[in-house]
């Protein structure tokens, strides 16, 4: 069993010395807990997997909730969102405005040209998982299509920028100085997460942010990366009447895709493709 907090002890000492936000020991998962929750994210694969397979226009999200529901019992896995603080359902599918934590419901119908997150979370045997992707149903217009293809680069960039003795603002630069470029904006209230003991834990990971600063990123640790791209301005509202759903402030599009991370000692694992 390799402990990466025992091993790095005295360099993440010298970065907190130096003024660095550091992660705590539970932050820093040992190889034991990472083959766990590896298997735990291949799981939560297979069922997007599912999920690809089967979306359709016409289809309720409902249907794809039940999708999720089915086929993660039938992995021995639990779906973490059901009954998590409450939310109703066991997956979250966030349609064109919506932002995320969309709830999944038997009047809301796929149609022809819209685009859709599906954000699966996945608990086996104690462990978590989480990622997300995006679903173009039926003919999507070109503007809504270049959307999601700069989310998909925003998550790509950011995954890029996530090293070793880096630190959590270089991902949040590589995501917003891209997006930005593209004319997009990103999402500030939500971000990404540590993950893997529990659903979500430190640290937050902004998809703003400025280079070198924020928590040190240390081998072991396992995060979600999953921007929020807007195609219109960044501000977001929540869903008064069911207390989950993020909307677009202006009524414009958004998109979002996810992946989970194990920093490693040369760079990092995506632990979800
Ligand atoms: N899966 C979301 C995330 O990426 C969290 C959803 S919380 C829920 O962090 F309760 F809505 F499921
Ligand atoms: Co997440």
């Amino acid at each position: 069993m390799i402990d990466y907090f025992e091993k790095y002890r005295d360099k993440i000492e010298e970065y907190r010395r130096q003024g660095h936000i550091v992660p705590s020991p539970d932050l820093v998962k040992n190889s034991e807990q990472i083959a766990k929750i590896k298997e735990s994210a291949e799981i939560n694969t297979a069922v997007l997997d599912h999920v690809a397979k089967h979306i359709k226009a016409g289809m309720s999200t409902q249907e794809i909730d039940d999708l999720v529901s089915t086929f993660t019992k039938q992995q021995g896995a639990i779906c973490a969102p059901l009954h998590y603080e409450g939310y109703p359902k066991s997956v979250c599918t966030s349609i064109n405005d919506e932002v995320c934590h969309g709830i999944p419901s038997r009047r809301i119908k796929l149609k022809d040209g819209d685009i859709i997150n599906v954000d699966v979370s996945t608990i086996k045997d104690g462990f978590f998982s989480d990622a997300s992707r995006m679903f173009e149903i039926g003919n999507v217009s070109k503007e809504r299509h270049e959307l999601v293809e700069i989310t998909k680069e925003c998550l790509r960039r950011g995954i890029e920028a996530a090293k070793p003795w880096g630190f959590v603002g270089d991902i949040g630069d590589a995501i917003a100085s891209y997006a930005h470029s593209k004319g997009c904006s990103v999402v500030r209230e939500l971000g990404g997460h540590g993950v893997g003991l529990e659903f979500h834990e430190d640290p937050f990971i902004s998809h703003i942010g400025k280079k070198g600063t924020g928590m040190l990123l240390v081998p072991g640790m396992i995060f979600t990366i999953e921007p929020m791209i807007n195609a219109g301005r960044a501000n977001v509202v929540l869903d008064n009447l069911n207390g989950w759903t993020i909307y677009t402030a202006d009524g414009k599009d958004s998109a979002q895709v996810e992946h989970m991370i194990l920093i490693t000692e040369d760079g990092n694992e995506i632990l979800t493709r």
